[in-house]
């Protein structure tokens, strides 16, 4: 995820209002930042650095604009494709330096794009998706064909241009040419226009301008804004003019950061269908029913064929989804694996097996446990590949082969949306593996990404419809329960550690995550009414012995909290309360299942005035031992 900013205004300088704009994106991302503007000299000028806004201000100090500028663009990048280094530092521009864009969002087509534009002679400066598009308005630009009649030559060029884009994008173009004017477009990636009485400001959210103005016009998918200082012109990307009316925003500033949401992490679990687009939908071949990544290092067929078993090695949620993971690659590659704390694994001195790959699960890709765990592989001669989340890591770095996550910043320290990346990743190696192997048909492969594609809607409906009520309704009843007892047979076992954690992590109510068969040997004793249970009920051969396991607690007066498929009527004759979310796959029920736990967690700590997304003794990334 990433923060882009533009301004056009009537007059006076526009560059600190870009500077300060981006200050207020930077929890979108901070891997680098950019600006660039048209000074009144005629001159398109840019500035990018390395790392934190800060650098770029300083990098402004030491070389500032050569004239006042009325127009400007600005970016913070959350990387996916490319290292957060400065050449891929936005804004990007296209050969000859007259126009440059910003951009978040992922160009699924991207490579084909850049073959094609090199083939008619256009120079690449960076390894980024976003770059296409500088070369696509310029070569259209040029043209001067297209786009919609009523329209300015800049918003032509990009309209005939985004005609032959595919992906998922919020993007602002400058022209050095075109100085009075940005032309702004966004398909599934938020983008808004703030109308000022001397300016009109366009970003990926409102924070930028809240400041400045109160009057918001939100893009739908598919839209394309002409602006200008005094306006703005809104069409179809087919050409057809829009009117929309202004939505007048009253959040304080603090609070639109958080998208209107009290606290980081319910925003984060209420991305988490954007998340799995974003972690997911570039990389599926539906043609070959395969999946295809960036790193060469996955797409090896012979390389799957010679691995004898992957050693899953992570901390805390990051490990939850290595043990999901590991029943990944047993069913969908019959691909031994094995999952172990990072911290033991590294001491237990693991017998080197040949053909083992190390796969570390990582979000920040600090972790020092994670990092100690993958170097002792290296040195013992093991392959190390990684699935990180923050580009340019040192994980990510050190790893023979990367899967990025795609999930944008997780500013709550409890893991949620990364984690479901972390499982949606988890899962598209494991096809890859299965069809490298021979142990998935192109139709069990097909089949396999349908039901990843059909599972957004479902997120979707589980975080708009009743649930968060009826956790709600729970959180008040239990807020002060003794602890609480989550169970799990199979791919649930893991689901039940996660929300046991989550719990943990911030309310600080004990909890404990247990395997449901294996209840009766010893927890069983632990139950009563003041220890409520959560048990993972969906869908599954092993439904049958999970309510076995809950009959067991009913029988000693535990209370039984059930998260069962829509339509499971059995659950209701042996939980007090059922929780219903939808029915899905078994193997994707880890990622349905855990939201309502990570709910449970929120609204708890919530009513306990708990510090949700700064828990007490807790860090994002525990970069020491
Ligand atoms: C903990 C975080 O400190 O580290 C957890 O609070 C996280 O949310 C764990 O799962 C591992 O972190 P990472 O960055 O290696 O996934």
């Amino acid at each position: 995820m990433c923060g882009i900013f533009g301004a056009v205004a009537r007059e006076g300088d526009v560059s600190g209002a870009l500077l300060e704009g981006l200050r207020r994106l930077e929890y979108r991302g901070y891997d680098s930042a950019g600006l660039a503007v048209v000074t009144t000299r005629g001159d398109l000028e840019v500035r990018r650095a390395e790392g934190r806004l800060a650098a770029l201000a300083a990098r402004l100090r030491e070389s500032s604009f050569g004239g006042s500028a009325s127009v400007g663009i600005g970016h913070t990048r959350w990387a996916t494709h490319g290292a957060p280094v400065e050449r891929n530092a936005h804004p990007h521009r296209d050969c000859g330096g007259e126009l440059v864009v910003v951009h978040n969002g992922i160009i699924e087509n991207y490579l084909d794009l850049r073959r094609d534009l090199a083939a008619r002679g256009h120079r690449f400066a960076s390894e980024t998706d976003t770059e296409v598009l500088a070369h696509l308005v310029e070569e259209n630009l040029k043209a001067g064909a297209g786009g919609p009649a009523d329209a300015g030559a800049l918003a032509r060029a990009v309209h005939v241009s985004l005609a032959g884009v595919r992906g998922a994008y919020a993007l602002v173009v400058l022209s050095r040419s075109h100085p009075h004017t940005l032309v702004a477009a966004r398909a599934d990636v938020p983008l808004c226009l703030g109308l000022a009485r001397d300016a009109t400001y366009c970003a990926s959210d409102v924070p930028a301008f809240l400041d400045r103005t109160r009057e918001v016009i939100f893009l739908h998918n598919g839209e394309v804004a002409e602006i200008t200082a005094g306006g703005y012109a809104l069409r179809r990307l087919e050409g057809e003019r829009v009117e929309r009316a202004p939505t007048r925003i009253d959040w304080d500033a603090a609070a639109v950061e958080r998208g209107g949401y009290p606290h980081f992490m319910l925003k984060e679990i209420h991305e988490q269908p954007d998340v799995l687009a974003a972690a997911a939908f570039d990389r599926l071949d539906e043609a070959r029913g395969d999946v295809r990544f960036e790193d060469p290092l996955f797409d090896d067929d012979e390389r799957w064929r010679k691995v004898s078993r992957i050693d899953l090695v992570a901390c805390g949620s990051a490990l939850h989804a290595g043990f999901v993971g590991r029943f990944y690659f047993e069913r969908l590659a019959r691909l031994p694996a094995q999952a172990d704390f990072a911290s033991e694994y590294r001491y237990r001195a693991p017998l080197p097996a040949d053909g083992a790959l190390f796969l570390a699960i990582s979000q920040s890709g600090e972790t020092a446990d994670t990092l100690g765990a993958a170097r002792e592989a290296a040195r013992r001669g093991l392959p190390v590949a990684a699935i990180v989340n923050a580009v340019g890591s040192t994980l990510w770095r050190e790893a023979h082969g990367v899967v990025g996550t795609h999930a944008g910043p997780e500013v709550g320290v409890a893991a949620t949306k990364t984690f479901l990346a972390q499982l949606v990743a988890l899962y598209l190696l494991a096809i890859r593996a299965g069809r490298a192997r021979g142990a998935l048909t192109v139709e069990q492969g097909r089949s396999r990404i349908h039901d990843l594609r059909a599972l957004r809607a479902h997120l979707g409906a589980l975080l708009e419809g009743q649930t968060r009520a009826a956790i709600a309704r729970i959180a008040e009843r239990e807020k002060d329960a003794k602890g609480f007892l989550f169970l799990g047979r199979g791919l649930q076992y893991p689901i039940a550690l996660e929300g046991a954690l989550k719990l943990k992590e911030i309310s600080y109510l004990h909890a404990e995550g247990y395997p449901a068969g294996e209840m009766k040997h010893g927890p069983i004793a632990l139950v009563e009414k003041a220890l409520p249970v959560v048990a993972l009920a969906t869908s599954s051969p092993l439904l049958e012995k999970t309510f076995t396991n809950m009959q067991e607690v009913r029988a000693r007066g535990g209370k039984l909290i059930a998260i069962c498929s829509r339509g499971e009527a059995a659950a209701s004759e042996v939980a007090d309360e059922v929780l219903e979310v939808p029915a899905v796959p078994e193997d994707l029920a880890p990622l349905v299942n855990v939201i309502p736990l990570q709910l449970l967690a929120y609204e708890i700590a919530r009513l306990r005035g708990c510090d949700i997304d700064m828990p007490r003794n807790l860090a994002k990334s525990v970069t020491v031992e």
